[in-house]
């Protein structure tokens, strides 16, 4: 959600702090704040986007010995300057920034007024300043363990003292930081990407812990004062954050990525001898999986659609009873876990405070959980029993779209997995696999497209309403178009399965309000075109999505998108393409933010 990057070294904090807040804008971006230390404490705040910080911090900030920076998505108070992190003390002496939600702010501001304090914003943070200002003594770890004795609710902080020119305390509880070691100095971050053009030698904080940061050393100890001996590790290659290249936009660069997504997802786990997936990652639970009965997957955004998708893939090709629910309301269920039951939770950040919540609560009632994420060494990842990571690369554009990708991919690769341990057939499974190889190239295929679909998004883009419907496999796709189209584009869209449209959106088609159609010709295909017609019927503009060579649709629509042909269970991974593009375009013509979109942040770790 918000980021966080805190430096300790050479006397150069200030670029690394301003490089490093950019790296991690795409976390959250409505305001943004920098504190440096210095012979007299410096801090800048601004609203909007850290260009903004950037210009005054370039004229008037020092370089500094040790500061914090965040760029925040606002939880508590509007986006204004003095809501934006650092926060300070009455003294002007303690910094805090901070990612999560301190949930007894209100009962801990009430205090800390009634003895003096005196708070200038309406977030729950400040009071973790005025807290750390309470309880110090000389000595700024101790200040920090015992204020947050205190705290109820989530954090990832980062607390500097005018009095401690050469230390940062950092501390974890529900919301990431990762600890970065180089030969004179010290980093943390909310996200290894912020880091990782300094060093690849990185820690990551557990729950429960807070650490002290000196150039080059760091002391980590538990919540109730316990030493922890950790060393640190190599980040993997890969996990840079990327730059846009020649592309306008991260969102138009990682949509022209997914073939090689798709290519990287099935790099070496491909078994044609038996018609089968080679997952390594799975193959210490392998017993657990053949033996498993139950299947719930938990995920939110993007990542549920995809578990939407595996819902159909897996009843298809096992005898698994599947569910997919919402990170988010799946915590809150009774829960009917057996010994058979396995949860996989899908997300791309490996972040998301649902989904984490919900799989804890899985494990805690004794189920195998499984992680298909794409960043690596995340909190998902390190937590589930096993898993399968998507090896989509960085995700910069807040509108997931490769990862999407990566993840149904993987997806098919894991029911193959589970399917051909059962009784699904060595030509079935081979069928698959060679859809699967098949792929990138529809894909790239489909992106030679962008210009045509341009000319559709000029056409429709002023519409102020959208209708996606589709069935079966396609019926989570339609699901995607629709919130790809919204999230970036602020164009109302609505996902439908196309069988329910009658019961209720029908109602809302006339002249102005368009459909996009997922009819690729496959078993659903003669009642999505009696959809289509339904459509027609009320003069409701469709554009439909189609295979090569379905002539029949033609005639009865505005515009036709055609995408090559592939099994129906490989399909979606096509067919989402053209929607992701529309969604582009229609968002790019309406002078959108396309990376940025309003309200949005990439990876959401607040509940
Ligand atoms: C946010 C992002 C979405 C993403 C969702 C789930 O809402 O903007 O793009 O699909 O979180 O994120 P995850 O990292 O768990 O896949």
């Amino acid at each position: 959600m918000c980021g966080i990057v805190a430096y300790v070294g050479r006397g150069t904090a200030r670029n690394i702090l301003i490089e490093g807040l950019k790296r991690l804008e795409y976390r959250g971006y409505d305001s943004s704040g920098i504190a440096i230390l210095n012979s007299a404490p410096y801090l800048a705040k601004a609203v909007g986007k850290v260009s903004q910080l950037e210009e005054r911090v370039r004229r008037d900030a020092p370089e500094g010995w040790a500061g914090i920076a965040h760029t925040r998505w606002a939880t508590h108070g509007k986006p204004t300057e003095a809501n934006a992190h650092p926060h300070t003390d009455c003294s002007g002496q303690v910094f805090v920034v901070h990612n999560g939600i301190i949930e007894n702010y209100q009962r801990l501001k009430k205090a800390l007024a009634a003895s003096g304090h005196v708070f200038h914003s309406d977030t729950d943070t400040e009071v973790l300043a005025h807290l750390v200002e309470a309880c110090y003594k000389g000595d700024l770890e101790a200040a920090v363990l015992k204020a947050l004795q205190d705290v109820q609710g989530t954090y990832g902080l980062a607390v500097i003292h005018a009095k401690h020119q050469d230390e940062i305390v950092v501390a974890r509880r529900g919301s990431p930081i990762v600890l970065g070691i180089g030969p004179e100095y010290s980093l943390a971050a909310s996200d290894a990407s912020a880091l990782s053009q300094h060093t690849d030698q990185v820690v990551f904080l557990e729950d429960n812990e807070v650490a002290r940061l000196e150039p080059s050393r760091f002391m980590i100890k538990t919540l109730d004062n316990r030493h922890v001996s950790r060393e640190a590790q190599t980040l993997e290659a890969g996990s840079e954050a990327a730059d846009k290249g020649s592309y306008p936009h991260f969102m138009l660069k990682e949509i022209f990525e997914q073939p090689e997504a798709v290519e990287n997802a099935l790099r070496g786990r491909l078994n044609h001898s038996e018609g089968v997936a080679k997952l390594g990652g799975l193959e210490s639970v392998m017993d657990r999986l053949k033996a498993a009965r139950h299947l719930i997957i938990v995920s939110c955004g993007t990542s549920y659609y995809a578990g939407l998708y595996a819902r159909y893939v897996f009843e298809t090709l096992t005898d698994l009873t599947v569910e997919t629910e919402l990170a988010s309301e799946f915590r809150y269920r009774k829960l009917n876990i057996r010994d058979n039951t396995v949860v996989l939770a899908i997300s791309q950040s490996g972040e998301t405070a649902d989904t984490l919540a919900a799989l804890r609560e899985a494990k805690r009632k004794g189920a195998l959980v499984l992680g298909l994420v794409n960043v690596v060494g995340s909190t998902i990842a390190r937590e589930t029993h096993a898993g399968v990571y998507s090896h989509a690369g960085s995700e910069i554009g807040v509108a997931s779209t490769k990862s999407f990708a990566s993840q149904l991919t993987i997806l098919v690769l894991i029911a193959l997995l589970l399917g051909r341990s059962r009784d699904l057939s060595y030509e079935e499974g081979e069928n698959l696999l060679r859809g699967l190889e098949e792929a990138p190239a529809q894909i790239r295929e489909v992106l030679g497209q962008s210009e045509r679909i341009l000319e559709l998004a000029q056409q429709y883009c002023s519409a102020s309403h959208f209708l996606y419907i589709g069935r079966k496999y396609q019926y989570p796709i339609a699901l995607e178009g629709a919130l790809k189209l919204k999230e970036i584009s602020y164009i109302h869209a609505e996902g439908y399965a196309a069988g329910e449209m009658k019961h209720g959106p029908i109602a809302l088609i006339d002249r102005s309000f368009p459909t996009v159609a997922l009819a690729p010709e496959d078993s659903s295909y003669e009642k999505i075109i009696s959809n289509i017609q339904e459509i027609r019927a009320r003069e409701g503009p469709v554009i439909a999505v189609t295979t090569r060579g379905a002539d029949r649709l033609r005639s009865m629509v505005d515009c036709v998108i055609e995408i090559p042909r592939n099994h129906s269970i490989i399909m979606p991974l096509i067919s989402v393409v053209p929607l992701q593009l529309f969604a582009y375009h229609c968002a790019v013509l309406r002078g959108c933010d396309v990376d940025k979109p309003r309200n949005l942040a990439k990876s959401v770790t607040v509940e």
